[in-house]
C-alpha cells in the first residue's frame, strides 16, 4: 500500500544511480546542481535537456566538460567564479537552444566558443566583466533571439557587431558604459522588439539609429545623458508600446517628438531637467494609458499637452517644484483618467473648470502644493471621484460644499494646512466631525490660527466664540446659514474654545475659568457641572454675550454669558426637531420664570392680604361692634 503511495508520489523526482552528488534529477530530463563542485558533476543521466548549475566553485569550462550531454538543449551556470571557456567546450552538446552564463566573471572568451552552436536561440552573458563584445562571436548564430549582455563593462560597440543577429526579438545592453551608439548598430534588427539600452552613459543619440526597428515594442532609454535628441529620432518606431526616456538630461524636447506612435501605451518622461516643452509635442496616442512627467523644472505646460492622449488612465505630472500654473483647458480631452498626481508641485490656483471634463476621475493627488482655495464647484461633476488628497497646501479655510455631497468619496486628506479657527470654518469642521471615516488624517488636521486655537482639532470645534457673535449652523451637509446679530464681544479675552456636552437632556450649568490669552493652546478650560455656579474673577466688566450654535452632534449646545458667567446647556440631537426643542426649552424655561416671578408677586400678594386682615382682626372687633 504505501509502496504504491511512494509510487504515485515519485514521479517528479529521479534518483537513479546516474544522478550525481550535490544534484537533483527530474524525470522530465532536468538536473539541477548547487555547491562546491569545480566542474560539471558525471556521469549524468543520458538524457539530460537542461542543466542548472548555480553558486558553484567552477571555474573553468573545459573540452570535456559536456561530453556524455549529446541531448542537452538548455545550459546554465551563474554565480560561480567562471573566467575561462575552452573553444570547443560546447562543440558535444550541438543540439543547445539556451546558453545562460549570468553572475560569473567572464571577462574573454574565444571568438569560435559559439561557432559549433548553430541552433542558439537564448544566450545571456549578462553580470559578468566583458568589456567590449565582438562581432565574430556572433557569426554562426543566424537563429539567436535573445542576447543579453546587460550589466557589463562595455564601453565601445562596433557597428556590424550584431550585423548577422537578424532574428534577434531581444537584446539587452542596459548596465554597461556606452556613451554613443554606432548609426548603423541596429540596421539589421528588423525583427527586435525590445532594446534596453538603460543605465549607460549615452549622451546623444544618431537620427537614423532606430530606422529599420519597424518592430520594436518596448525601448527603454532611462538613466543616460542624453541631453538633445532629433525630433525625427522616434518616427520610424510605428509599433512602439513602452518608450522610457526618464533620468536623461533633457531641458527642451523638439516638437512633434512623439509623432507616429499609434500604439505607445506607456511614456515616461520623469525625472528631466526640463524646463520647456514644445505645443505639439505628441500626435496621435490612442492606445496611451500611462504617462509620467514628474521630477523636471518645467513652470508651465503647453495647453495641449494631453490632447491627443484621448485614452489616458494614469497621469503623473507632479514634483515639479516650479509648475505654478495649469491651462485652463489643460484636461479637457482626457475622458478616461482615473488617478491624477499634481502633488509637490507649486500650484496657487486652480482654475474653476480645470477638472470638469475628467469624468471617470477617481483618485485626485492635490497634496504638497500652495493651494490657498478652490471653487466650491471645482469637483462637482467628477461623480466617480473617491480619493482627494489636500494635505499640506496653504488652505485656512474650505468650504464644506468643496467635498460634501460626492458620492463616491470615501478619502480625503486635510492635515498640514493653516486652518482659520474663525466663524468660517465651522461649516468644515462640522463636516469633518460627521465624516471622521472619510477624513483619514482628521487626528492631524489642526488649527494655526488664531493662536490661542493652535493645534485644536480641527473636527472638534463645535463653538468658537470669537469675532463670532450669533451663529445659528444648522445640520452641517445641508445648507448653512449664519445669522450673525450685532451682540460683539467687547471683552479683550477669548472665550471658550470648544465645548463637548455629555449629559443629554439635562440642565447644565457650566461655568467657564478663563484665563489671559496665551500665544499656544487653548486657553479656556471648561468645567461642567450640573447646578453649580463658580464666579470667575477676571470678569469684573459686563459683558453681554450670547452664543447660540446647533448642531445635530454631538448636542445642541447652547451659551449665555451674562456678568462673566457662562452658562451651557442642552438638548439631544436631531435636524428640524432640534429648533423645535430649542424653542420649546427656551418656551419651558420662560414660562418657569414666570411662574417663579407669578409665585413671586402671589406671595407678596398673601403676605400684604395677611397684614391686612391682621389689622382687621385688631380693629374689626370694634368696627364690627360699631357696625352692630
Ligand atoms: C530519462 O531517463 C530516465 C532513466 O534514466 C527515464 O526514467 C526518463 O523517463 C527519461 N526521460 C525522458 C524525457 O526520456
Ligand atoms: C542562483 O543563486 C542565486 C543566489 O546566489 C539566486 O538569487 C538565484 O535565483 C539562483 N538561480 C537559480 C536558477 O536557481
Ligand atoms: C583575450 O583573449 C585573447 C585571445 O583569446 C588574448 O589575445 C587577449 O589577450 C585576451 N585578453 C584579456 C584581457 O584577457
Ligand atoms: C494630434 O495628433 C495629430 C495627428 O498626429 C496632429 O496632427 C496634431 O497636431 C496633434 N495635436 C496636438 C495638439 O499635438
Ligand atoms: C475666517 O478666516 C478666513 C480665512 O482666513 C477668512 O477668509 C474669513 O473671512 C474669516 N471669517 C471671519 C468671519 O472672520
Amino acid at each position: 500500500m504505501w509502496c504504491l503511495v511512494l509510487l504515485l508520489l515519485g514521479p517528479q523526482l529521479h534518483y537513479g544511480a546516474t544522478c550525481p552528488y550535490s544534484c537533483v534529477c527530474y524525470i522530465q530530463g532536468a538536473v539541477r546542481c548547487e555547491g562546491g563542485i569545480t566542474g560539471v558533476p558525471a556521469p549524468m543521466p543520458l538524457n539530460t535537456s537542461l542543466l542548472q548549475l548555480n553558486q558553484t566553485r567552477i571555474q573553468k569550462l573545459s573540452e570535456g566538460s559536456f561530453l556524455g550531454l549529446p541531448l542537452m538543449l538548455r545550459f546554465s551556470l551563474s554565480h560561480s567564479p567562471l573566467r575561462v571557456i575552452h573553444s570547443n567546450a560546447f562543440d558535444p552538446v550541438p543540439l543547445l537552444l539556451s546558453l545562460k552564463l549570468t553572475a560569473n566573471e567572464l571577462s574573454n572568451i574565444s571568438s569560435t566558443v559559439f561557432s559549433k552552436l548553430p541552433n542558439l536561440q537564448q544566450l545571456h552573458l549578462d553580470k559578468n566583466r566583458f568589456s567590449s563584445i565582438e562581432s565574430d562571436w556572433f557569426e554562426v548564430l543566424p537563429h539567436l533571439t535573445e542576447l543579453d549582455v546587460s550589466k557589463n563593462f562595455i564601453a565601445h560597440l562596433d557597428k556590424d557587431v550584431f550585423y548577422r543577429l537578424t532574428n534577434l526579438r531581444f537584446l539587452n545592453l542596459a548596465g554597461n558604459l556606452l556613451r554613443s551608439l554606432p548609426q548603423t548598430l541596429f540596421s539589421s534588427l528588423t525583427r527586435l522588439q525590445y532594446l534596453f539600452l538603460y543605465n549607460n552613459q549615452l549622451e546623444s543619440l544618431d537620427v537614423e539609429i532606430f530606422n529599420n526597428l519597424v518592430n520594436l515594442r518596448e525601448l527603454k532609454l532611462f538613466t543616460n545623458r542624453l541631453s538633445c535628441i532629433p525630433a525625427r529620432l522616434f518616427w520610424p518606431l510605428s509599433n512602439l508600446r513602452v518608450l522610457s526616456l526618464s533620468s536623461n538630461n533633457f531641458h527642451v524636447l523638439p516638437k512633434e517628438t512623439f509623432y507616429f506612435m499609434p500604439k505607445i501605451t506607456k511614456l515616461s518622461l520623469f525625472k528631466n531637467p526640463l524646463y520647456l516643452l514644445p505645443h505639439h509635442l505628441s500626435g496621435y496616442m490612442p492606445e496611451l494609458k500611462e504617462f509620467y512627467l514628474y521630477d523636471t523644472n518645467l513652470n508651465s505646460v503647453p495647453g495641449d499637452l494631453f490632447a491627443n492622449m484621448t485614452e489616458l488612465i494614469k497621469l503623473s505630472l507632479n514634483y515639479n517644484p516650479n509648475l505654478r500654473h495649469l491651462p485652463k483647458d489643460i484636461f479637457c480631452c482626457l475622458p478616461k483618467l482615473q488617478r491624477l498626481s499634481l502633488q509637490a508641485n507649486d500650484l496657487e490656483f486652480l482654475h474653476p473648470e480645470l477638472f470638469s471634463r475628467l469624468t471617470s476621475l477617481t483618485t485626485l493627488i492635490l497634496h504638497s502644493n500652495k493651494l490657498y482655495s478652490l471653487s466650491t464647484d471645482i469637483f462637482q461633476s467628477l461623480s466617480k471621484l473617491s480619493s482627494i488628497e489636500l494635505h499640506g497646501n496653504h488652505f485656512t479655510s474650505l468650504p464644506s460644499r468643496v467635498v460634501s455631497n460626492m458620492a463616491a468619496l470615501k478619502h480625503v486628506s486635510l492635515r498640514g494646512n493653516p486652518w482659520n479657527c474663525n466663524c468660517t470654518i465651522l461649516d468644515l469642521a462640522a463636516w469633518i466631525s460627521q465624516n471622521l471615516n472619510l477624513i483619514g488624517d482628521h487626528e492631524h488636521v489642526l488649527c494655526h490660527t488664531p493662536s490661542y486655537l493652535r493645534n485644536s482639532l480641527l473636527g472638534s470645534l463645535t463653538i468658537t466664540s470669537v469675532q463670532c457673535s450669533i451663529t445659528v449652523t444648522e445640520s452641517p451637509g445641508r445648507t448653512t446659514e449664519a445669522a450673525t446679530t450685532s451682540v460683539k464681544t467687547t471683552s479683550t479675552l477669548p472665550v471658550e474654545a470648544s465645548y463637548q456636552a455629555t449629559v443629554p437632556v439635562t440642565f447644565q450649568m457650566t461655568t467657564s475659568t478663563t484665563v489671559p490669552p496665551s500665544p499656544t493652546v487653548s486657553v479656556t478650560s471648561t468645567t461642567t457641572e450640573d447646578f453649580t455656579h463658580q464666579k470667575t474673577s477676571a470678569m469684573d466688566v459686563f459683558i453681554f454675550n450670547k452664543i447660540v450654535v446647533l448642531e445635530t452632534k454631538p448636542e445642541i449646545v447652547h451659551s449665555n454669558r451674562i456678568n462673566g458667567w457662562v452658562y451651557l446647556w442642552t438638548v439631544p440631537p436631531a435636524g428640524t426637531y432640534s429648533t423645535f426643542s430649542v424653542a420649546f426649552q427656551v418656551l419651558l424655561i420662560t414660562a418657569g420664570i414666570a411662574l417663579i416671578g407669578a409665585l413671586f408677586y402671589a406671595l407678596y400678594r398673601l403676605n400684604g392680604a395677611m397684614g391686612d386682615l391682621a389689622t382687621d382682626k385688631k380693629t374689626g372687633g370694634t368696627s364690627r361692634k360699631r357696625n352692630k
